[in-house]
């Protein structure tokens, strides 16, 4: 039995890649998570090769009970303190996800873990000085904690490969959404709203554009990456190139939901809210090797899966 160990795995994309690798025998899937943003219901249910357990990693103790119990052959590093709002709110709590970082990398080189995988973001690219987002070429550019959290993270994990060994892949995740994601994030907050026709907000003018990853191109990669062990000690970036502005979005929502919804414009975020951002994903594209789901794929999928709404031509 391959052991894994999946932090944050009651969270979005945790959640989702969890009840993927379950569904294969001769994986035994440990998720940890502190539950902070998480739901017990994005587990996996009723697997006798799935095992839950409430744990603080950025807690050295906690995580050792957990690694040194299960000796894991493979670690996704999911957890972390996410979302604009919050972690601008929260910038010592955010920063405290270095120390989960370290514990992860420590215990994973003294327990014989093979590769780490880790959940990075495009927000390491911070305010973007080109377009498409490379991973090799394209100067990082991250100023806010957050941003800074996932850049030390990713140095550590190139350390730790350099200096142990510790196999590594880094995921640069650009904004992925899906049917298990809190209604914290745009496209799941904007589909809630549209369904109770009450009033879209949007930060300034809306013309900031955002690229959409749906769940299953996310967890169609990194479980391909995995299973065929490629781009080993590499940086991947994860996401649709795609481009849609915040304003057409909230309109595509309200056209395809049939919403009487208004938009609202908001005086602009003062910081957080970056311009554009766009990856570069033919390496996720080599892996995948298919098209991509559309947003208003997407936005179609969200409502059948979540909500039970009939699927329309779109
Ligand atoms: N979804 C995106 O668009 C996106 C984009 C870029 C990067 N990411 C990264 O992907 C990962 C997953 O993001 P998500 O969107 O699924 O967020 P999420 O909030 O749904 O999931 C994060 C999970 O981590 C848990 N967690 C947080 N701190 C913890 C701690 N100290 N110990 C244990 N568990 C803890 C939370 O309870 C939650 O279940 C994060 O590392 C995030 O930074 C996500």
């Amino acid at each position: 039995m391959i052991k894994i160990l999946i932090t944050g795995g009651a969270g979005n994309v945790a959640g989702a890649l969890a009840c993927h690798l379950v569904q294969n025998e001769i994986y035994h899937v440990v998720v940890a998570d502190n539950l902070i943003t998480g739901c017990m219901h994005n587990l996996p249910q009723g697997y006798d090769n799935f095992t839950f357990i409430k744990c603080d990693v950025n807690n050295y103790d906690d995580l050792a009970a957990v690694m040194l119990a299960f000796r894991f052959d493979y670690v996704f590093h999911y957890a972390a303190l996410v979302g604009v709002k919050r972690t601008l709110n929260s910038p010592i709590s955010v920063l405290q996800d270095i120390e989960g970082i370290k514990n992860i990398l420590n215990l994973s080189k003294n327990t014989g873990v093979k590769r780490v995988f880790y959940s990075s973001s495009s927000e390491v690219y911070g305010e973007p000085v080109e377009f498409p987002q490379n991973e090799r070429t394209t100067p990082l550019n991250s100023r806010l904690p957050y941003a800074i959290v996932k850049n030390v993270g990713e140095a550590f994990f190139k350390s730790y490969h350099k200096e142990y060994g510790l196999d590594f892949t880094i995921f640069r995740f650009f904004n992925t959404y899906g049917p298990k994601q809190s209604t914290d994030f745009v496209v799941s907050k904007f589909i809630d709203l549209a369904l109770k026709n009450q009033d879209i907000t949007i930060y300034g003018n809306g013309l900031q554009t955002r690229t959409f990853c749906y769940i299953d191109d996310n967890i169609d990669t990194t479980a391909k990456i995995f299973e065929e062990s490629l781009y080993l000690n590499e940086v991947v970036n994860i996401g649709n190139a795609v481009e849609v502005s915040v304003l057409d979005l909230a309109k595509k929502v309200i056209q395809i939901t049939d919403s009487s919804s208004t938009i609202i414009h908001l005086d602009p975020l003062k910081e957080g809210d970056m311009t554009r951002r766009q990856p570069d994903n033919s390496r996720m594209l080599q892996v995948l090797q298919r098209e991509l789901v559309s947003i208003e794929e997407g936005i179609q999928k969200i409502l059948e899966t979540k909500y039970k709404v009939a699927p329309q031509t779109i």
